[in-house]
């Protein structure tokens, strides 16, 4: 079975939660987008798990993938490895050699760029993502295999900082520094030189011998570079297709497309939200989901759950089944609501979610299940789905009708077990 687990809102739907849960000791996990600007997050009996660059499922599976649709800085990746390898220290790693280096002079311009921007800022994580795509596709940037010639880094570090002179004023980038970085880049390559290769092979070779797969997309769909809401996005394609041209397997290979959804929305950052609340219930549903970025700790923007975005995400990524997380979260509300449609004036909505047009949201509430307590949780997951509050079950019943989805993986908690899956 090849799966591909990619997220339906504004990212942080708990895309690491669901890799990781549906990984096993044999599979494959594959990574073919963005950079440290993601982070999911796995919860075990043994403590809680970033994961940045490396797919969620580390922990467990047998092989990882880092594609080359990749970006990816070498200091992380070496902290990242050598934390995983002491929880599974059979792990294979695979690191494509065609995958892009983000340095600090990108994360330097990541910055600059920002303050350039004044008010129309995007809220970026500050982790060098846009300039080092930019860097890919003008043709003029780090790629991994580059890594193994100080020489050549040193060359290509000169030459994009004279390119880009005007967003490295002031920098602290003087000859001395860049023969710095250089160093810093190819001492760590020597770390993970073994692991770089041509990853499409491995990957051809894993899905003819029907290994078991799993690819994790990075953000969610609202933050792709082209149909998510521009400019206010990141600097990769986050859709279902990225997957092929961030590894060279094809999506025609991919068995089942699970949409991860969050039982409410969040977003990190600027943008259009339609959906979004303000003031108390903002704060309290914040708290109550612990609603701060993984990457940069800051506070997530949140509101209620928005059908039209996902019913667009769902169309984009042409998902075969939701799964749906923190609805543990959602039952400490009293009231609960869904939005159903952006008003009669909206004809497509992604007008609305562009901000373009002024969405007027339009709500069924539901009845709440709750605050459930460990030990329900503990047997809501033991009796299987049976067992979950009717409240909740009309909730999930509700979001297969408005989205035509079946949802089969539902999410109680943030520890991996406490995951229900409909037969
Ligand atoms: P990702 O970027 O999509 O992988 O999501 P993040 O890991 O950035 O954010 C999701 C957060 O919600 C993480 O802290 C998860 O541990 C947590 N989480 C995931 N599913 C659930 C759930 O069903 N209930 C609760 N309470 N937390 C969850
Ligand atoms: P995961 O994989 C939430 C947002 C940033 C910012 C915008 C551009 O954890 O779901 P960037 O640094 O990519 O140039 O920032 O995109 N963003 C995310 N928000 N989850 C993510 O990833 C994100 N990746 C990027 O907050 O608004
Ligand atoms: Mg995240």
């Amino acid at each position: 079975m090849r799966n591909l687990v990619l997220g339906l809102q504004f990212g942080d739907e708990g895309k690491g939660k669901v890799t990781d849960f549906i990984s096993q000791e044999n599979s494959v996990l594959v990574r073919y987008n963005g950079g440290t600007n993601a982070g999911h997050t796995v919860v075990t009996k043994k403590g809680k798990f970033k994961f940045h660059l490396l797919p969620a499922g580390s922990l467990k599976a047998s092989s990882i993938v880092l594609g080359n649709g990749m970006v990816i800085e070498p200091e992380a990746l070496v902290n990242e490895i050598s934390d995983v390898l002491a929880e599974n220290p059979h792990l294979k790693i695979h690191i494509s050699s065609a995958a892009h280096v983000v340095t600090r002079l990108h994360k330097y311009m990541d910055g600059a760029q920002e303050k350039m921007r004044g008010e129309m800022k995007i809220g970026t994580t500050s982790h060098g993502i846009g300039p080092t795509y930019e860097e890919k596709y003008s043709r003029n940037g780090i790629r991994i295999e580059d890594l193994g010639n100080r020489d050549t880094v040193l060359k290509k570090l000169s030459f994009i900082r004279e390119l880009r002179s005007s967003e490295l004023t002031e920098s602290p980038f003087n000859n001395e520094e860049l023969e710095k970085i250089a160093d810093e880049l190819h001492e760590k390559w020597q770390y993970f030189r073994s692991f770089v290769g041509r990853t499409e092979y491995f990957l051809f070779d894993a899905v003819s011998k029907n290994e078991h797969m799993v690819f994790e997309g990075g953000h969610g769909t609202m933050l792709d570079i082209d149909f998510g809401t521009y400019p206010y996005v990141t600097s990769s394609n986050t859709i279902s297709g990225a997957l092929h041209t961030g590894t060279g397997i094809s999506l025609r290979k991919i068995d089942r497309i699970i949409g991860v959804v969050k039982a409410y929305t969040s977003r990190v950052g600027e943008g259009p939200f339609p959906t979004e609340l303000h003031g108390k219930d903002a704060d309290l549903l914040r708290e109550a989901g612990g609603e701060y970025g993984t990457t940069t700790g800051r506070p997530r923007r949140v509101g209620w759950l928005d059908i039209p975005l996902v019913n667009y995400a769902a169309m984009l990524n042409d998902v075969d089944e939701i799964a749906i997380t923190k609805l543990d979260v959602l039952g400490q509300f009293r009231n609960i609501r869904i939005c159903t449609s952006y008003g009669k004036n909206v004809k497509e909505p992604v007008n609305a979610l562009l901000g373009k047009e002024k969405a007027e949201p339009e709500y069924v509430e539901m009845d709440s299940w709750g605050k459930i307590g460990e030990g329900e949780i503990e047997q809501i997951v033991e009796s299987g789905y049976d067992a979950v509050p009717e409240e909740m079950k009309n909730y999930i019943s509700t979001v297969e009708r408005l989205t035509g989805k079946p949802v089969k993986i539902v999410s109680i908690g943030q520890i991996r077990e406490s995951t229900v899956v409909r037969k």
